[in-house]
Parts: structure tokens; sequence; C-alpha cells
């Protein structure tokens, strides 16, 4: 297993381009099953996920292939619906494939994703909204088997809110016979970027985006080629690692639309952030200040976006209290900082900061995808040398993170172990 070497205290300066998102690209690779003859879809990073995704569709039968920062899928050979273990197990986005599988061959067979570091990660929400559809949910030997000789549309109104799960019901939907309300549905732009893709390939889509999603459902949706949204969350990532190294980087491709909460959030931390015509300027500098954060869906500040903003706390003066209200385990990153010298108590899904920590470097475990991140963060500006270790939760979420932060300065590198 690889691991990631950094030697702080270098500064970040320069310009660095944000790729696609892994959460919007992951859910259109998914789509694509639905489509009547190829897609093409471009702006793709090259992330593990996207390879599991694109290995999973291969096992259906259907015909992938893909270049550069691009994946072409035609769904049209597809002869299995069983997404297997051993597949799932290393992504639970694997479950995309649900949706789309039981609407157009009215039959599918995902393995329970089973939990994974943050937390249980169940799927009730989205098997009780396809039962609601029509389908027929049986589960047996670690396997969710969804059945329906067509399905009709219903008014489904989400326990709470879930992102993957509003995404397999509007896939579902485009082919059940009539009306479909999502309510309490996910607003999250990688929704809306799945739903501008849909529409694109002829589905009927209004409310994406907002709490309530109408889709009236169609017999069939074309192939078509699209580009996905950029990466709000790797974006984020890099505005907090500029700001922590009193860096002075350039966002380019930059979602800024997608990143208020944040950018609210590192404004109230005293980061200076500059808004250019195509960039984001983020330097940081003087004194940052710990800011108080609680997760919520969008818009509210994003989960993926609470361990680097805690790196962040654990250096910058003051006290700040994090509150995780996604997740019931999402606090991995804890113990590993305190190793480095933070001070941060944890009380269930509630953290207290006590700021203004000199970090020293040490080796690290990385637990998630972007627990992974926060590590890397800390270990910019950290004294001395840090090794984050088990780096493939990074590969699964940021494409060559190292050669990009190295590209600005840092002194990190990858070591093949
Ligand atoms: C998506 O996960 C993202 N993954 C996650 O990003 C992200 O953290 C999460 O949304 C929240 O924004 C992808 O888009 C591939 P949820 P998802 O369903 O859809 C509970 C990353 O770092 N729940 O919105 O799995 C669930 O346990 C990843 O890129 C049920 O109880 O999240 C959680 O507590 C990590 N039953 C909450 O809802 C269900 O049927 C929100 O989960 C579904 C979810």
């Amino acid at each position: 297993m690889d691991k990631i070497v950094i030697n702080g205290g270098e500064r970040l300066i320069g310009d660095v381009k944000i790729n696609g998102a892994k959460n919007a690209a992951l859910p259109i690779i998914a789509a694509s099953i639905l489509a009547d003859s190829t897609c093409t879809i471009k702006n793709v990073p090259a992330l593990a996920d996207i390879r599991t995704m694109s290995k999973l569709l291969s096992h259906l039968g259907a015909a992938v292939s893909s270049g550069t920062q691009k994946i072409m899928v035609n769904p049209t050979s597809i002869n299995r619906h069983t997404a297997p273990y051993e597949l799932v197990k290393t992504m639970r986005a694997s479950v995309l494939v649900l949706g789309p599988l039981v609407a157009k061959y009215g039959k599918a067979e995902v393995s329970l994703p089973g939990g994974c570091a943050i937390g249980a990660r169940p799927i009730n929400l989205h098997l009780k909204a396809l039962e609601q559809l029509g389908a027929k949910i049986t589960l047996d030997h670690g396997y969710v088997r969804a059945e329906a000789k067509k399905l009709t549309g219903a008014r489904i109104i989400f326990d709470n809110v879930t992102v993957t799960g509003t995404e397999n019901l509007m896939m579902a939907a485009c082919f059940a016979e009539g009306e479909t309300l999502l309510e309490n549905a996910a607003c999250e732009p990688e929704i809306v970027d799945l739903a501008n893709f849909l529409i694109k390939m002829g589905a009927q889509i209004q409310g994406a985006g907002s709490d309530i999603i109408r889709i009236t459902g169609v017999t069939s949706l074309k192939g078509v080629e699209y580009e996905v949204m950029p990466d709000r969350i790797e974006a984020g990532t890099f505005m907090v690692a500029a700001a922590l190294t009193k860096g002075n980087v350039r966002i380019l491709n930059c979602p800024r639309d997608h990143l208020d909460a944040v950018i609210s959030k590192l404004t109230e931390a005293h980061v200076t952030i500059e808004f250019e015509p195509d960039a984001i300027k983020v330097v940081g500098g003087h004194m940052l200040r710990g800011v108080d954060i609680k997760t919520a869906p969008y818009p509210g500040f994003p989960t993926d976006m609470q361990a680097q903003m805690m790196a962040l706390n654990c250096v910058a003066e003051g006290l700040s209290v994090v509150k995780e209200t996604i997740f019931e385990n999402r606090f991995m990153h804890v113990s590993e900082l305190n190793r480095m010298g933070a001070d941060i108590r944890t009380d269930g899904r509630t953290a207290i900061i006590r700021g203004g920590a000199q970090l020293s470097g040490a080796s690290v475990m990385a637990t998630d995808l972007r627990a992974s991140a926060s590590l890397i963060i800390a270990g910019l500006v950290a004294t001395g040398t840090t090794e984050v270790l088990r780096v493939y939760h990074l590969d699964r979420g940021y494409e060559s993170i190292e050669k990009r932060l190295s590209a600005l300065g840092a002194d990190i590198k990858r070591v093949k172990e």
C-alpha cells in the first residue's frame, strides 16, 4: 500500500484546476444504463471509484471504454442484472445501478453494501421508495433483489434526506408510468447534474435542486454526450489547504455557486477570498479564527468538508465546536489529528476543538476518503514529517492530489510500499 510523505511548512502558491465531480459522475455513469444507445460522459475524474463503476457496468455486459477524462458506455449489450459483492464492497455507490436496472429490465440484484468507516449506511429508504413504484423487494444471502413488470408513478416522501436515494428514485421514475413526486428530496448540486443528464437524454424532470422533484415517465431515453460539473468538495479541500498554509492560490474551474456555505465559513475564519471572473483566489496569512460547524444537507455545510475544516480549526485561534449530523461515525480523523498535537475532544457527534495548536508531523492512518484529506492538510502545516498511510482511501476521491499540491509548492510525495 502506498503512503504519502509530507514535510510541512511550505506555503501553497499558484493555480489549481478543479476536476469533474466524483459524486455527479458516479450516478451519471449508472444512469447511462437507461439509454438506448451510447453515452459519452466527459470531465470524468480519473479515480478508483470511477474505475469501479466502469467495471460494474462491464460486468453487467455494457460496452465501456474510456479516454482522457471521459467514459463511453453502450448499454445495449447489458445481459446481466446483478451487482456482485466483490465490487459493491469496494464502493457503496454501486447501489446506484439498482434504480436504472429495475426500471429498464424489470429486475436487479445488488449486494447489500454493508457499512463503512463512517456509518451503517443503510439503503432502506431507497428500497421503500422503489416498492412504492411497484417493485417487489426481497433480501437474501446479503443481496437485495428488486423485480417489477412495470413501475407506476407514485408520491414518495423520504423519511430523511438521502442523496443516492433521491438519485436512484429519479432514475427509476424516468420509466415509471405516469407521474412520480419525490418529496423531502436531496437538493445537492450533483442531483441537478444527474437531472440535466437525464433531461438531455429525453427524461421529463422538474424541480431538481429543490426538495420536491416531479418526474413524468417516458418509454425510452437516448444516448447523449454530457460534461460533468466541477467537484465542489475537491475545490473546498484545496481552499482549506491554501488558507491553512498561509498560501495564495487561484482555484480554477471552481463551482463557486455550490460553495456558499464553505465560503461563508472560511470568511468567518478570517480567510481572504477574492472572486475573479474565472477563478476564486484564496489567501491565508493573518490570524485564522476557529469556526463552529454543523453539517447539514445542501445548502447547509457539507459533511464531506467537515474533516477538512476540523484540521483548520485545530490550528486557528480559539475554541470551536463541530457537530456532525449526517453520519454517526465521521470523527475517525480526530484521534489521528490529536496524535499530531491537536486538542480535540469528542462527545458522540460533537467535537470541541481548542485551537492554536502547532501540529507536529507523525505517521497517521487514513480511515475514509475525507479523513485522509484532513490528514494531508494537517501534514502540510505540521512541523517535521507526516506519513499518511492507507492512501487508497484518498485515491477514491482525489486525482493525483500529491502531484497537484507539489505543483503548488508543497513538499509532498507518494512512496510505494
Ligand atoms: C452521498 O452518500 C455521497 N456519496 C457522500 O459522499 C456524502 O457524504 C453523502 O451523500 C451526504 O452528502 C455519493 O454521492 C456517492 P445519504 P449517500 O443517503 O447517498 C442515512 C464522499 O465522501 N440513510 O444522503 O450514501 C445515511 O445512513 C461520500 O464522497 C438511511 O438511513 O448518503 C446517512 O446517515 C461519503 N437510509 C444519511 O441518511 C437510506 O436508505 C444521509 O445519507 C439512505 C440513507
